[in-house]
Formats: C-alpha cells, sequence, structure tokens
C-alpha cells in the first residue's frame, strides 16, 4: 500500500507512541502534534527512524496551523483526552469541541479519513461529565465528517499505562486497597498493541465500519484485575469494599491534588460496565483479534514491583 502522510495528535501518550512506532515501521510518514516540544520531543524522536516523524508543538486552538496541517496530510487521528479536569483543561473543552473542530476541518479539506479515539461504557453514565463530553464529542465529529471512524476502547494497558502501573505502586506501598462497588464492575482489558493494530487497519482502509469497541479476550471485574495484579507483585493485600459515599468523600479531598488517585467523576464513571455495550459491532466481529492475555502480558513488567527486582533468586523460581 502507498505510505500515507497522518497527522496524530495527542501522540505522546500511551497510544500515541505505540501507534507512532507501528506507522512509521510500515512506511508511513507521522506529524505528531505536541503542546510542549521542549518536555516531550525526547520521547517522541525515539519512536521512529529519521525520516518518517516530524514533531510539531501546537497551541491547540491555533486554527490557521492545524488548518494548515490537515491539509498536507490524508488521515488524521485524534487521541487528546483527560481523565480528570483542572485549571483551564474542561471535558468540555478537550473530548467535544477540540474533536468537533478537528473533524469539520477534516471535511473542509475533505481528507480520506478522521479516526477519534472515544471510550467504550459511556453511553449510560450521564451523571460523569467525562462520559458525556466524550459521547457529545463522538455525535458531533459522525455529524460532521461521514469518513470518520470512532474507536471505543476499554481500558487500555501497557508497561506505558497509568492503569496498571499505577495500581501496582499504590499496591506495593499500602498494607490495605480500597474498592468500589464492591469491585463487581467489569472491564475487557485490551493490550494497546492490539488497540494499536485496530487503529493500523482502519488507516489501512481493512474495514469501513464508522464505530468499533475495541475490547480484550477477557472479561475482568476490577476486584479480578486487582487480585491479577497483586499475583504479578506477588503481594497479599487486605481488598475493602468502600461504601460510596465515604469513596466520594475521599476523591472530593484527592481532587485537591495535582494527580487525584479517583475522583467523584470518576466514582460516576467507575458505577457502570467498560463492556461491549452490543450497540456497535466489536474488532471481534470485524475479524480483528486482540488476544493478548492479561494476566500473562502484566507478568512481562510487574517485575519493576516484586521485591528483589527481575533477576533475584526467588522471582526467577517462580516464573520457570
Ligand atoms: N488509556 C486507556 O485506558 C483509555 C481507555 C479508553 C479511552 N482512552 C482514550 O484514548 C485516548 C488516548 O489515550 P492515552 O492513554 O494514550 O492518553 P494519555 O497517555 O493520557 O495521552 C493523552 C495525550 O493528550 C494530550 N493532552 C493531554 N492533556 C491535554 C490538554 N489539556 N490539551 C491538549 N492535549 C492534551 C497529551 O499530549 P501533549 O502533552 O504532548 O500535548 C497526551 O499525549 C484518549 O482520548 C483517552 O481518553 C484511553
Amino acid at each position: 500500500m502507498k505510505p500515507k502522510e497522518i497527522l496524530v495528535f495527542g501522540a505522546t501518550g500511551q497510544i500515541g507512541r505505540h501507534l507512532i512506532r507501528k506507522l512509521t515501521k510500515n512506511n508511513h510518514k507521522v506529524v505528531a502534534v505536541t503542546r510542549n516540544i521542549h518536555q516531550k520531543g525526547y520521547t517522541l524522536k525515539t519512536q521512529a527512524n529519521p525520516g518518517y516523524l516530524e514533531i510539531v508543538e501546537l497551541p491547540y486552538f491555533n486554527i490557521e496551523k492545524i488548518k494548515s496541517l490537515i491539509k498536507e496530510c490524508s488521515i488524521c487521528i485524534n487521541l487528546i483526552g483527560i481523565l480528570f479536569e483542572k485549571r483551564k483543561n474542561f471535558f468540555k473543552n478537550i473530548h467535544t469541541d477540540f474533536p468537533d473542530l478537528l473533524s469539520k476541518l477534516s471535511a473542509e479539506k475533505n481528507i480520506e479519513k478522521f479516526i477519534h479515539i472515544s471510550s467504550l461504557g459511556i453511553e449510560n453514565s450521564n451523571d460523569s461529565k467525562y462520559a458525556t463530553s466524550k459521547l457529545d464529542g463522538e455525535n458531533k465529529i459522525k455529524n460532521n465528517f461521514k469518513s470518520s471512524v470512532v474507536l471505543k476502547p476499554s481500558l487500555v494497558y501497557s508497561v506505558d499505562d497509568n492503569f496498571t502501573t499505577n495500581f501496582m505502586t499504590l499496591l506495593n506501598r499500602l498494607p490495605i486497597m480500597p474498592i468500589y462497588y464492591e469491585g463487581k464492575t467489569k472491564f475487557a482489558p485490551i493490550h494497546v498493541t492490539d488497540l494499536v493494530q485496530i487503529i493500523f487497519d482502519v488507516v489501512q482502509g481493512k474495514t469501513n465500519e464508522q464505530t468499533i469497541e475495541c475490547i480484550g479476550p477477557e472479561i475482568l471485574s476490577f476486584k479480578e484485575i486487582i487480585l491479577k495484579l497483586l499475583k504479578a507483585i506477588d503481594k497479599k493485600r487486605l481488598l475493602i469494599p468502600l461504601p460510596i459515599v465515604i469513596a466520594k468523600m475521599m476523591a472530593r479531598i484527592f481532587e485537591i491534588m495535582p494527580n487525584p488517585l479517583i475522583t467523584v467523576d470518576q466514582l460516576s464513571l467507575l458505577k457502570h460496565d467498560n463492556i461491549s455495550s452490543g450497540k456497535y459491532k466489536t474488532n471481534f466481529d470485524l475479524n480483528i483479534k486482540a488476544n493478548k492475555i492479561f494476566e500473562e502480558e502484566i507478568l512481562k513488567y510487574s517485575f519493576n514491583w516484586r521485591s528483589g527486582g527481575q533477576f533475584s533468586r526467588d522471582n526467577i523460581s517462580k516464573i520457570s
């Protein structure tokens, strides 16, 4: 297939870095946009061979600059997202208004495709601003540009994520671990390389589906995920179901911190399962497999949190 010029917003995140590697290895040329080239440039530069990656620094609502970037690309991919609101970062700006703008400009320049990463499990979470802003974003995109594709992943994990790695740190340090909604919320965790394969297949035009729910091969409850993480780091911890009133009070205190452990909005989101809704096709329906097993993949990096590290005698005898 002819190499494409692909513009990626939010490229410095977990999904973005893996995606750049996949696209450039397959000869596509990537233009990665970041808000701060001095802070993030080095993480990006190492993701591709010289000549395949251009890095552009951009304050995000610089419409003229965005127009000129979109004019030069055949595919635009938006990976920008936040988990909590802080200072001037509001869910609406980032999850609704910015994708609205990108999809309008993509339509105006009539590019081949606009690919947007939204989230799974947001349809019923009316009381979460994260969920409603993502859903509004999806609707605007679909109205603005018919050649847009919305991908809705469940929990995306890898050594570069902020979920399994943060939880392994917490489980390492805390003697007890609070769990919310008795740990019953269900997820279909997908490994970042499996998600990147789905994005790649969309880029290559292997599917014309407009909305795809991106799920991994298993359904795991929040409690099962925590138990698997504990097993991987070889720790035993007391899991305490926290009444939601107390969880909300604690979340309000966490929200004062620069990087809160959990927010009230995330608690609202956690009330709802994060698995295929049945409303849209999944990657499996489209014959795009996601085979990586959660327990096997986390073992590949959990040694960072196990006593003694990777090559301690105990760890080696347990793995072999
Ligand atoms: N990870 C998951 O489990 C998961 C699950 C479902 C959906 N998603 C969605 O998938 C997308 C990518 O996820 P990810 O895990 O790769 O995200 P991530 O690691 O948090 O990266 C997000 C990117 O967004 C940009 N960004 C962050 N705050 C911004 C702001 N205020 N204004 C403009 N840009 C900002 C950052 O780029 P710069 O700092 O370089 O500008 C960053 O590279 C997001 O939309 C996310 O909601 C992720």
